[in-house]
Order: C-alpha cells, then structure tokens, then sequence
C-alpha cells in the first residue's frame, strides 16, 4: 500500500517496518545496555513532532496542512493482579501509539489514562469514570480537536471495559453532526478504535507464548510489555493458582470475591521483558497497518 504520508519515509526515525528497539539487552557481556536504554527512553519520549505535548500551535498548525488524522491513546487506571502494574492499559496502547507515530509521523494526542473501570474498585489504587463521564471525555477531546480542523480519530486502546462506552462516545459524536447539533464549523468526522492486542501479529505471538495461560485480564502479554517499557517496575511473584479462574463480571464486590487476586484466567507470572519487546513490535505492526486503512 502507498503510504498517505509521504513524508514518513524521509523521517530521521526508522522506516515502516524497522526494528525501532533492540532486546534484550546483552546481560552476559554487559555491553550495550546504556545504549539500548538510552534508546529506548528516546523512543518513548518521542520526538515533538510527534507527541502534542511537545509541539507548538504553529507546528500542530503546519501538521494539519499534511494530514487531519491524531492518534488519541486511552486506557485505565486498574488493579492488574499481583505483579501487574495499575498504569498497565495505559502505559500499553501509549507505547504503541508513541511507535506508530514514530513510523507514520502521525501526532499523538495526550493519553487519557483513566476509563471505564468500576468493576476493579474493590482493589486498592483503581480509579473510574462513569460511562457517561468517559463518553463526555472522549467527546470533548474530539470535539476540541475538530474544532481546529482534525477529522480522523485513531483511538488506541489498552482496556476491554472501554470498548462499549467509547463506542457509545462515537455514535453520540456522529449523532451531533447527523442532527445538525455540532458547530458549523465542524468538518465531517471518522474515529475508529483499535485494541492494541486485537491484531494478528499480536494474537499469533500471544499464542505462541502463553497459549492458556493468557486469561483475559492481568494477561502476561500486557505485563510484559509493561516491563519492557518500564524495567525498573518488574516485579516477582508466585501466583496461586498458577492460572486464575474465569468467570463473568458484574460489580466491584463480586468481582473481588470471584477473582481474589485480580487475575482473570491468566498467569501473569510468565511475562518477561524480552517477550514484551516483541509483543511491543507485533502491536505496532498491527496497528500500523490498521490506521493506514483507516485514513487511507
Ligand atoms: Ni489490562
């Protein structure tokens, strides 16, 4: 497929396609961990063209004279089991977006890191929204940028709780252009969300892996790619069982009583940050290929 930024390839980043982080690290000889970390923190922080956060207004300006598309990054705020961190689902989809901004140079709008998570209240350090708080979140976000002239919003995922309230979010935002609510000067709007483990890469790789031990939440897939991008969080633990029940969801009491320890029929305990490395590259593959299709 012909990229619809032509600029990408003159980028001083990687090339679609390219390697953007090199793992592990060499632990036997001990050479070369400085400067694969030191990569690795330039690769997260991002360059300012490709985080909002770090651009001016006159170069977001410039930005929306080659393309109208952002990657809008969303995950939660949530218990993940005993050695999973409670930034996970948003720490994941921000890695991904910064390494699919990097290939495409396609901005990267701030991470709106709390979401739908009531059901994870009755562990310590969770926080929600109200569906109705998060939609109000995602439609203002939305609406802010339209309202300079974005028109294609790539909402990138970390949290299974999202997928229905972001949805919602979505048809109210049509909804206000189809009913003639929204401001005029509003241009024509597409946003799409994307789970950043939804992919083929990604699922195939999981597979590989895990196989059953990948659950459904606090799965070592999201840990270990938690642990790739922050080593320093690493932590050991033996779970009991070796792999959690499963069982259905309903409200934060009866969660904590069927899932005593958070997990979900996973066992995190098998995430390593080489393997999250790898899941890290798969992810952005994957999306990569599924916003070239969204905005081409
Ligand atoms: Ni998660």
């Amino acid at each position: 497929m012909v990229s619809p930024f032509p600029w990408a390839m003159k980028a001083s980043g990687p090339a679609v396609g390219a390697p953007v982080v090199r793992w592990p690290l060499d632990k036997a000889s001990g050479t070369g961990c400085l400067l694969t970390r030191l990569e690795l923190a330039t690769t997260l922080k991002g360059s300012p063209t490709v985080r909002l956060q770090l651009a001016t207004w006159q170069e977001v300006e410039a930005y929306l004279k080659r393309t109208t598309a952002i990657v809008v990054p969303i995950g939660s705020t949530e218990q993940h089991g005993p050695n999973g961190l409670i930034g996970t689902d948003a720490i994941c989809p921000e890695a991904v977006a910064q390494g699919l901004g990097e290939r495409l140079e396609v901005l990267v709008a701030p991470t709106i890191s709390v979401g739908m998570a009531q059901h994870h209240l009755g562990f310590a350090g969770s926080v929600t929204l109200k569906p109705s708080t998060l939609m109000a979140v995602v439609r203002d976000t939305v609406n802010s940028l339209a309202h300079h002239g974005f028109d294609r919003f790539y909402f990138l995922n970390g949290h299974g709780g999202n997928i229905a309230t972001v949805s919602a979010a979505f048809s109210e935002i049509y909804a206000e252009s189809s009913l003639g609510t929204a401001g005029r000067n509003r241009p024509a709007l597409r946003c799409r969300l994307w789970n950043w483990w939804q992919g083929p890469k990604v699922g195939a790789l999981s597979k590989q892996l895990y196989g059953a031990s990948e659950g459904s939440h606090a799965t070592p897939a999201e840990v270990a790619l938690t642990y790739f991008v922050y080593p320093e969080a690493v932590k050991s633990v033996e779970m009991h069982p070796e792999i959690a029940p499963l069982g259905p969801i309903y409200d934060a009491e009866d969660y904590r009583r069927r899932f005593p320890d958070g997990r979900i029929g996973s066992n995190p305990a098998l995430a390593k940050a080489e393997d999250g490395a790898k899941l890290y590259e798969a992810a952005i593959t994957d999306a990569t290929a599924d916003f070239q299709a969204f905005v081409a």
